[in-house]
């Protein structure tokens, strides 16, 4: 009952929302600035928590998102296209970033760290482009696309054996938003919800003992479903610090939803 309920809330979500979300596929006007000091190292792990994590998400090109980006920690992990306008300076296929982090400041909707602030230059001209302030730069939300990669759950250092877990999701393809997660014994029906701590944390202090499966309601566009690991994904003698596969991939769960905004053609 716990689980069809999750299941109307998502849809009813994805009713009242869903064109939002959809249309986050326009292309927006904002600006972008060069951050020499972003590190995949932010102090404290950034708000998102990735740590040095963000560095191996999507291949170094990550940034930090303005107040208009954070959604309450859903922004974190979301991945966008963007691309500057000045003809001579810039290349006309932009760059794709994820979201690692986030600035307080309006003034600049995305900071770059150096490989990504450099592929929205032409060759040869990101030097150029540094040396501006900030860049007028068109961007659209778009889905993240870890080719080699599964979901992936990593077990926070807080979570105390045995009955509390807190875990980060990693790799969370597609343009998605996960809005619930449950957890139970593999093999058992009887799952436990988790709360979200922030962005991709979620933790529980009534974990099950034994090996855990793990579910979790997905939005995208228009439409929610559930994905679910009903494999082991947690061993019984699951460990902080470790990263453990899901063998699912969240990939989009709808189909292109926004109609009537302008299209990009971007490669
Ligand atoms: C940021 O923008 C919002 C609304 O657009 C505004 O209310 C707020 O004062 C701005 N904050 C700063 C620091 O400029
Ligand atoms: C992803 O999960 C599948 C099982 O669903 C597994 O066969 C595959 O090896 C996993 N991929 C990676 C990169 O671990």
């Amino acid at each position: 009952m716990a689980a069809f309920l999750t299941f109307m809330v998502a849809l009813f979500f994805s009713a009242t929302y869903g064109s939002v979300s959809a249309c986050e596929r326009c292309a927006r006007q904002g600006k972008a600035a060069y951050s020499p000091s972003l590190s995949p190292l932010p102090r404290g792990g950034g708000v998102c928590g990735y740590g040095a994590k963000a560095a191996e998400i999507n291949g170094g090109f990550f940034a930090t998102g303005g107040p208009r980006q954070h959604r309450g920690g859903l922004g974190c992990g979301r991945c966008f296209q963007m691309r500057c306008r000045d003809a001579e300076l810039c290349s006309s296929g932009g760059v794709r970033v994820v979201l690692t982090d986030f600035h307080r400041s309006n003034r600049t909707d995305f900071k770059l760290g150096g490989p990504a602030f450099a592929g929205l230059a032409k060759p040869g001209m990101a030097h150029e482009l540094k040396r501006l302030d900030a860049v007028s730069v068109e961007y659209k939300r778009i889905p993240c696309d870890y080719k080699d990669k599964n979901l992936s759950i990593l077990v926070e250092e807080q979570s105390k054996r045995p009955s509390n877990l807190v875990v980060k999701f990693l790799y969370q393809g597609g343009q998605t938003d996960i809005l619930a997660v449950d957890v139970a014994q593999v093999g058992s029906s009887d799952w436990r919800f988790m709360t979200r701590v922030y962005g991709p944390v979620w933790s529980t202090d009534r974990v099950p003992t034994g090996p855990l499966q793990f579910r979790a309601v997905v939005t995208g566009g228009y439409d929610g479903k559930w994905v679910w690991a009903e494999q082991e994904v947690l061993p019984a003698n699951w460990q902080p610090g470790q990263v453990y596969d899901t063998g699912v991939r969240i990939a989009d769960v709808a189909r292109e939803g926004c109609q009537g905004c302008a299209k990009l053609d971007w490669k």
